[in-house]
């Protein structure tokens, strides 16, 4: 493709290195409810919501519980996650993150952030990154958790772009899936294997520059 006119970015695992800490948080919780949890199972529930996850959880524990337990449990994962993104800094911004986006603002390509998180406007703070993002959509505004659409194109929307002209980047399965479903680009960040319907992957955001739009 030529250039596109905006990229959307996930946050947690693309722009910042915060996957380490959901999963010690996911994993303190299914220890306590006794339900083995590897870093793999993790990869399932990256880019699902908060809900989802602790839904995800039990049911692989085959546990069932009431609505307000679950909204307990979400909550205390929180508490451990928080306390651990608390002591973020610029520095937590992953490699060739910031240098990608001088270049984007460079070429005027809109810069907008499509994360399910609602902690994403604490972290964009903490890592001095809150002014970069034109439009910022985050699970505080979505109804519907990746892989459904809604973050992206609700990002394209108040943009005032179709999704065919902006590129979506990725670190999650179901993060590529919901720009698949939504008609985006998707660049994946991380493994080709696990992130196959991507339109093309890259280990990481380090060297990623303009030509990546070529080959997409
Ligand atoms: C996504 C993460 O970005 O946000 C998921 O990949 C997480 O692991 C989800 O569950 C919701 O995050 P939060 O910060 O609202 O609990
Ligand atoms: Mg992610």
């Amino acid at each position: 493709m030529t250039l596109p006119k905006a990229c959307i970015f996930d946050l947690d695992g693309v722009i910042v290195d915060t996957v380490p800490a959901h999963y010690v948080a996911w994993k303190a919780m299914a220890d306590e409810l006794n339900i083995p949890f590897s870093e793999t199972d993790n990869e399932q529930l990256k880019g699902v919501s908060r809900t989802e996850s602790m839904k995800r959880i039990l049911a692989m524990g085959g546990i069932e519980k009431s609505n307000i337990e679950i909204e307990e449990m979400t909550t205390k994962k929180n508490y451990i996650y928080v306390d651990i993104i608390s002591k973020m800094t610029p520095e937590d911004v992953l490699p060739g993150v910031v240098r990608f986006l001088d270049l984007l603002d460079q070429n005027h390509i809109q810069i907008a952030l499509g994360s399910s998180s609602k902690n994403a406007p604490t972290i964009l703070k903490a890592v001095g990154l809150a002014d970069r993002f034109k439009v910022s959509v985050d699970g505080n505004q979505i109804s519907h958790s990746k892989p459904h659409p809604e973050v992206f194109l609700l990002g394209a929307d108040r943009m005032g772009l179709n999704p065919s002209e902006c590129v979506v980047f990725e670190d999650a399965i179901s993060g590529v899936q919901a720009a698949k479903r939504g008609n985006f680009k998707c660049v994946g960040v991380g493994d080709p294997q696990v992130l196959n319907e991507a339109d093309l992957v890259v280990p990481d955001m380090k060297n990623i520059d303009l030509t990546i739009f070529e080959n997409i």
